[in-house]
């Protein structure tokens, strides 16, 4: 080779070295001169792949049903969207019970229809998270399959296998959320496994060093085909005790009729914060962002999920707003407060598929689509990232099962009438008032309820009044408007138990967000002088009322359940 043709090859081999390197440094760019990453500044919507769009009409939704639909999630104002899991699965958990992590379940499709989603959905700028199942896997999963099949074999310790205490006694008194003990006994080497969920979810022995790196494989085989980020699945069960410690009694009992225990032996343990930096460390080297499922008994538990060196999850999900009891100015500016000072980014969510959809948890039956409104204004407009999930933006609401015998989620067969299961809030996308609500042509999966008729993509596209253009326009601001992406935030007239209002500053301007979160009108005065805006100029951006808010912010009057959104200029 002559030494030309020699650095030509030598060029050649150091573009396609340094290619990937580059495509991953790019993602890592700050997208704004306050050094935000791209999640940052993202809108996530979470797609409940057996209930978007059915594109193959069995009344199974698919994936490409959602890529039929990724310019309406354009239109809508998505930058991402998180599918839950589409992994071949049995469907005990609806794909939470995942049997093989490298590839896609045909009842939604194929990797190449994957890889056309993520590609469809580049040119539209919005990403694929993916749904990482990382406590458990399904028990028909191949290395479940090898683990139970003896002693010796080579997957026994990917799982927690352990003898019992005694004849038919399990090995200590850890109960599975989902309403049995927490162990099984395997008849064929007459041993106990471990499962926090069903049965049939076996929990992953994550301190066996081959677990790990199985795991931390799957994100990069993902990674690889362009998925931008992973929602972590329950990530607080992912280690137990090893000495099975018996965990300690609790007062009264849970849905399923069983005494309460306080999980403190199999349950957030330090163990899983060791596993978060590793699968961080790989996140990193693809620029893909970590979302957490979360759940927090005080804002302050959010602190660990960012980790002590911000090293952990880039964005663990703050779920503790989902278990508020109606609306109350005062709880909400408290618990934001709280998750500010918690002092990373935020992540707002209202709600999602394991919980009663947000239009029902909030309605008070008179002013429903009103309460959507302002709910939106206000977790859309905090400093912060959201995560939607779908079909709240058109209002649709719980559709629970109406007896036991209609429930699928098997959670509700097991507590009903108590627990009713999740089916309620993952029911079909309403597309259009036509039959399944064009979701599909054939009998979904789960009912439609009634109100698919007014509260669908298709009317409320035309009704300027609707729930759907009030998000398409709020979330047009979010994207117009560089205040409330890098706005700090600042509360305001703090003791009032009705309106929550607050201000987003950036380079001495504001956006103003008055929401009014009771069933009265209400009046307020806000006095905008200590926040830098003595003489403020006021010019409404949006407003959910049908009567128009009217007043200076010194004397503001607020029709109920209003949300008014405002530039402040000095
Ligand atoms: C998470 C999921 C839930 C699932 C459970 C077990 O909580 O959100 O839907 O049933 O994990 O994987």
């Amino acid at each position: 080779m002559t030494k030309s043709k020699f650095i030509y090859v030598l060029a050649l081999l150091a573009t396609a070295i340094a290619l990937p390197l580059s495509a991953r440094a790019q993602q890592q760019q700050p997208v704004d001169a306050e050094g935000h990453q791209w999640w940052q500044h993202s809108v996530f919507y979470e797609i409940y792949p057996r209930s978007f769009a059915d594109s193959d009409n069995n009344g199974v939704g698919d994936l490409k049903g959602i890529d039929l639909h990724l310019d309406y999630l354009k239109q809508l104002g998505v930058d991402a969207v998180w599918i839950t899991p589409c992994f071949p699965s049995p469907q005990v958990d609806f794909g939470y019970d995942v049997s093989d992590y490298e590839a896609v379940d045909p009842k939604y499709g194929t990797l190449a229809d994957f890889d056309k989603l993520v590609a469809d959905g580049k040119k539209r700028n919005i990403k694929v998270i993916l749904d990482f199942v990382v406590n458990h896997t399904s028990d028909k999963h191949k290395w479940f399959i090898d683990s139970r099949s003896s002693k010796i074999s080579m997957h026994r310790d990917w799982y927690i296998w352990r003898d019992g205490k005694g004849p038919n006694e399990p090995p200590n008194n850890w109960l599975s959320t989902f309403g049995s003990p927490g162990w099984t006994l395997d008849k064929k080497t007459n041993q106990y496994y471990y499962h926090y969920f069903y049965p049939e979810q076996p929990d992953l022995n994550w301190r066996n060093p081959a677990v790990e790196k199985a795991m931390l494989d799957v994100t990069r085989f993902w990674y690889k085909r362009g998925v931008a980020g992973f929602r972590l699945d329950a990530v607080d069960t992912l280690y137990e005790d090893p000495a099975l410690t018996d965990n300690p009694p609790a007062p009264g009992t849970d849905k399923f009729g069983r005494p309460n225990q306080i999980e403190q032996f199999n349950k957030k343990l330090p163990e899983v914060h060791d596993a978060m930096r590793k699968l961080r460390t790989v996140a990193d080297e693809y620029g893909s962002v970590l979302i957490g499922e979360t759940w927090t008994t005080n804002v302050n538990e959010l602190k660990d999920y960012y980790g002590a060196k911000n090293d952990e999850l880039q964005m663990p999900m703050d779920l503790m707003m989902t278990g508020f009891k109606g609306l109350n100015a005062k709880e909400y500016r408290e618990h934001i407060a709280a998750v500010n000072a918690a002092g990373q980014w935020p992540v707002y969510v209202i709600t999602n598929h394991d919980i009663v959809r947000s239009y029902t948890r909030y309605g008070d039956g008179a002013h429903n689509d009103d309460i959507a409104k302002m709910m939106a204004a206000l977790y859309l407009t905090l400093r912060g990232s959201a995560i939607m999930y779908y079909g709240e933006e058109i209002g649709m609401e719980n559709n629970d099962p109406k007896s036991r015998e209609d429930v699928q989620d098997p959670i509700g067969k097991i507590g009903w009438p108590l627990e009713k299961g999740r089916d309620g809030e993952r029911t079909p996308m309403q597309w259009t008032a036509g039959s399944n609500a064009g979701f599909s042509k054939a009998k979904p999966w789960l009912p439609v309820p009634a109100s698919a008729q007014t509260h669908n993509v298709e009317s409320e596209t035309k009704d300027p009044d609707s729930v759907l253009n009030f998000y398409r326009q709020l979330l047009a601001l979010r994207h117009k408007e560089p205040t409330l992406l890098e706005g700090d935030y600042f509360p305001l007239n703090e003791d009032d138990p009705n309106v929550f209002a607050y201000l987003r500053r950036y380079k001495g301007e504001a956006i103003l967000v008055v929401l009014n979160m009771s069933a009265t009108p209400q009046k307020v005065n806000l006095y905008l002088g200590p926040a830098g805006f003595t003489t403020p100029k006021i010019s409404i951006l949006l407003n959910n009322a049908h009567a128009p808010v009217v007043g200076t912010p010194e004397g503001l009057s607020l029709p109920p359940f209003s949300a008014m959104i405002a530039k402040i200029t000095q």
